[in-house]
């Protein structure tokens, strides 16, 4: 450090340049100037009006921390890492610029309390802003919804086509998924957005300051009330970043179904050029490179969480050091979801759903066969013993290169009395996703609701 650290006064040699580098946390925590400088502000207008500084003192401070905003804004005061953090680069510059009375900033203040602070008020914006992005992936998934409202497509399980299901009743499921990321995150912010400053270093002040009043200035709901919790904890991170993982899970395996669905094999969407890629050296080929990051991505936002969960777990309170290597996961993890909701959702409005190959599929399938089985057990059967006639039939269509569509009421009478001519009613693919009855199923009525409801819910959110 060229200038003498602002903690200087009981060493007697200054910090070598090898601890400062390993120690020096700028490199990451400068991104929060805009916080840092907020945080200031509010505290030194408190100051004031608690007249522990004068407001002449106040008005000099708030000044020039304005000032210093722009000086950073516009490159002049470059961060650099011969500071050791943001709040001190800061602090620093600030009595560079008006003299000791810039000193009188940090009085009643601990850089515990203040990057406690600092995080809490990045995490509120970057909430906001992770809700707003989920918003608008839902509103794409909705409007694909009703685009191909009516489509079919086999619906899977173990990967294996398992029934009929309308094409917007699976876009739908991921509408519905993402709304409780949305719910988590707000959750988060709930807890999260109270003031940890005023906590100090770890035990409060012995000035008469106004917490209420800096968390007021600050948008808070509250502050946190035990000084020795305020900043000691990071469970707020946590909180966050699991419920980003979970996001990430779930933009993970939409991205999965893309990476399939694109495959010659399935040939259920066609990802317009531009979410695509070509191979270096096979000239047919178009990846699902986007698709497949999204889905890779998701590595390190688990890792960040694990990493965060294993830097606190045993650390005693109050503040650590090692709390600062909370910086680094945070922030990726705020990237890596921005960039991942982003992408995805434009992604799924570059691609289109093959339709007619979807229900073709469909068509030369089996997967109405739990509706032969239900509507022999509304002719009175049990449905272990449906089911075996079922199967019995399915085997027969495969040793005749047939599909059920194929049968007549002669063959089906074969295996079991209870066919009536009304079975051709519940044969084909539309006829098993009409005839759903349970609410929250893929009955046309039902994924209509759906929509009408996530409609409602979408225009009146910002
Ligand atoms: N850079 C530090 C961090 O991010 C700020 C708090 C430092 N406090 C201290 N007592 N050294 O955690």
């Amino acid at each position: 450090m060229s200038q003498k650290a602002l903690w200087s006064g009981r060493f007697k040699e200054p910090l070598s340049q090898a601890a400062l580098k390993f120690s020096s946390s700028i490199e990451f925590d400068k991104r929060l100037y805009q916080e840092d400088i907020a945080g200031s502000i509010a505290h030194v207008e408190m100051l004031s009006a608690c007249r522990i500084i004068t407001a002449a003192e106040a008005r000099k401070i708030r000044n020039a921390l304005k000032a210093i905003h722009k000086e950073i804004e516009t490159g002049k005061f470059p961060l650099g890492d011969e500071y050791e953090d943001i709040h001190l680069a800061i602090e620093q510059r600030l009595i560079q610029k008006i003299g000791p009375v810039g000193g009188k900033l940090h009085t009643a203040r601990s850089r515990n309390d203040q990057i406690a602070l600092d995080e809490r008020l990045f995490l509120r914006t970057a909430i906001r802003e992770i809700q707003k992005l989920i918003t608008q992936f839902q509103r794409v998934l909705l409007y694909k919804s009703e685009k191909y409202f009516g489509v079919l497509m086999p619906g899977y399980t173990h990967v294996q086509r398992a029934q009929p299901v309308l094409l917007a009743h699976h876009l739908l499921a991921y509408v519905s998924m993402v709304e409780r990321d949305y719910e988590r995150l707000g959750d988060c912010l709930k807890r999260s957005n109270k003031s940890p400053l005023g906590a100090a270093a770890l035990a409060g002040t012995s000035f008469p300051i106004d917490r209420m009043k800096t968390a007021k200035k600050l948008g808070f709901d509250g502050i946190v009330e035990n000084s020795i919790d305020a900043v000691s904890d990071r469970d707020y991170i946590l909180e966050f970043v699991s419920a980003c993982s979970i996001l990430a899970m779930h933009l993970s395996r939409m991205a999965e179904e893309f990476v399939l669905w694109s495959t010659k094999e399935f040939s259920f969407v066609q990802i317009s050029d531009a979410y695509t890629t070509g191979s270096s050296i096979m000239p047919q080929k178009k990846n699902p490179d986007i698709a497949e990051l999204i889905r890779g991505k998701t590595g390190s936002v688990y890792g960040n969480l694990v990493n965060l969960l294993t830097m606190m777990k045993a650390l005693p309170l109050a503040y650590n050091r090692d709390m600062q290597e909370d910086k680094a996961p945070l922030f990726e993890t705020v990237n890596t979801l921005r960039t991942s909701l982003f992408v995805m959702t434009h992604m799924l409005v570059h691609t289109e759903f093959r339709k007619e190959h979807l229900e073709e599929e469909l068509r030369n399938d089996f997967t109405s066969a739990t509706d032969i089985a239900d509507y022999l057990v509304r002719q009175g059967l049990p449905f272990r013993e449906a089911h075996e006639i079922t199967g019995r039939i399915v085997s027969y269509c495969i040793d005749h290169r047939m599909y059920f569509g194929n049968l007549d009421l002669e063959t089906l009478k074969t295996f079991s009395k209870h066919f009536e001519a009304d079975i051709f009613d519940f044969l084909l693919p539309r006829q098993s996703v009409e005839q759903k009855k349970s609410a929250g199923s893929t009955s046309p009525q039902e994924v209509k609701k759906q929509i009408v409801h996530w409609t409602r819910v979408l225009k009146a959110r910002k």
